[in-house]
């Protein structure tokens, strides 16, 4: 909690526990701003392909033609049903029934919104699965000469082979448009969620991604994330990129999302939220995020150990995980790794370092304050208004926009999360969501 005092001032620090709060001058009485109920549900490998094919019962073509989701299925009744069908073990969309078994179908999240004259705030509630704060991440192990990677999420081979423990960090996402993505304001988030992404059907190899001249040649990746239709020559084919002035003409004109994160890991600690887009790939706004990584790529060891004098120790365990808060955080638990510190095999390093100090430009826009207690986790995101950079998309007041949101818990990541249709967000205007105006 220190840190959040540091980097955001004590005045915002109780506006995801308290109700009452002080934003700047003025407070926010959360108790006074209406809450919008959300179900979210777990959308399996419901893909924009998926919702083309005959899979989709009777719907293919609507949806083709770019129907909106909720002109079939009830906005709120059915996203309570949906999660469930396709955890149930006998859906074609979730061909890992095991690895989610006893999971939820869906949660109930409650929104609410407020701006005032510099800032929007989004406040997000819900029950999480864990009985901790889901802040465990994955981390480097000490196998007595090397580090290597230890713990994954829940759907990933080796957790389902039981070679490694399933790991991951909780998160609250949102995506958001200002109506310049064609098919956002009708389908949401799934015009972003293809075949060939991660743990979705048709994944290439790392070698496929790499020899892909968008992908692999231009951006330097080796798999395939989030990526808009309009990015793709055919958008049923995520080789079929467009060209680097093409991309930039769709940037340029406003055609992507904006997409903002607070991870119960790796921004929480440090009062952030990190700053991204869904164009041709999920990217990162410019700058520098709120985390980075904490392996040396020529050394292949950490960067950063913790503090003994702070963290009890310089490394953690495999038994500490879901006990301990194991965040580190430069100019708080973090020092410098000495590779002669006498390490044992076990030691755990985190595989990220936070720092509310280096992070800078478009990338750290975002604030944001998390609190999690008796099950319940609370966030609000603190997005400033007008904002004029390349990568971001303005809010302001009188605005109104199309969000979709998503939960990751229970160590998930990448699909394994619980969505939402889309909603409207007003600023002062009338909308699904409306922001209060805080004066
Ligand atoms: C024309 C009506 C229609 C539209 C538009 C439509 N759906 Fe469906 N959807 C259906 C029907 C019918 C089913 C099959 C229900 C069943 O098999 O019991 C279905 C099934 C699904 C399922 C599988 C789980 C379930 O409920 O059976 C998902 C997930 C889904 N739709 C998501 C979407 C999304 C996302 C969109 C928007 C991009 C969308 N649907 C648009 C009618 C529609």
């Amino acid at each position: 909690m220190q840190s959040k005092t540091l980097f955001i001032g004590a005045s915002l620090l109780a506006a995801a526990g308290c109700a009452t709060v002080a934003t700047g001058p003025q407070a926010i009485d959360w108790t006074k701003v209406p809450a919008t109920r959300v179900a979210m549900f777990y959308p399996g490998q419901s893909s924009y392909q998926w919702l083309r094919s005959a899979g989709h019962k009777g719907a293919a073509k609507e949806t083709q033609r770019g129907d909106a989701c909720t002109s079939c299925h009830d906005d709120s009744e059915e996203e309570q049903t949906q999660g469930g069908k396709i955890i149930s073990g006998k859906h074609p969309l979730e061909p890992q029934a095991a690895a989610v078994k006893g999971k939820a179908g869906h949660i109930e999240v409650k929104v609410q919104a407020a701006y005032d004259a510099k800032n929007a705030y989004l406040r997000f509630e819900w029950k999480t699965a864990q009985k901790h704060p889901g802040n465990d991440y994955p981390g480097y192990r000490f196998d007595g000469k090397e580090w290597k990677p230890y713990g994954h999420m829940r759907l990933t081979p080796n957790v389902l082979a039981g070679k490694t423990p399933a790991i991951y960090e909780n998160r609250m996402s949102i995506m958001l448009d200002d109506g310049k993505v064609p098919g956002f304001a009708n389908q949401g988030c799934w015009q972003t969620c293809h075949d060939s992404e991660r743990d979705m059907p048709k994944a290439p190899t790392k070698d496929e991604v790499a020899a892909n001249p968008l992908l692999g040649g231009v951006l330097k990746k080796s798999d395939v994330r989030k990526y808009l239709p309009a990015s793709r020559n055919d958008a049923n084919d995520w080789r079929s990129g467009k060209s680097v002035e093409e991309i930039a003409r769709l940037k340029a004109d406003g055609q992507f999302l904006e997409l903002m994160q607070w991870r119960a890991h790796r921004t929480d600690k440090i009062g952030a939220a990190d700053d991204g887009y869904v164009l041709e790939y999920r990217n990162f706004d410019q700058g520098v995020n709120p985390f980075t990584s904490n392996l040396d790529g020529k050394t292949k060891q950490p960067k950063f150990m913790f503090d003994a004098a702070k963290f009890g120790s310089k490394a953690m365990v495999a038994g500490d995980y879901g006990k301990k808060e194991m965040v580190l955080v430069k100019g708080m638990n973090a020092v410098p790794f000495d590779p002669n510190a006498g390490w044992k095999e076990g030691d755990i390093l985190p595989q990220y370092v936070l720092s509310a100090e280096d992070s800078k430009g478009s990338a750290a826009d975002n604030k944001a304050i998390g609190s999690w207690k008796d099950g319940v986790q609370t966030v609000v995101f603190i997005r400033p208004l007008g904002l004029a950079n390349a990568d971001d998309k303005a809010l302001k007041a009188g605005g109104v926009y199309h969000v979709g949101f998503a939960v990751h818990d229970d160590n998930m990541t990448g699909r394994g999360h619980y969505v939402s249709y889309v909603r409207t967000l007003g600023l002062g205007a009338k909308a699904d969501i409306q922001a209060v105006k805080l004066d």
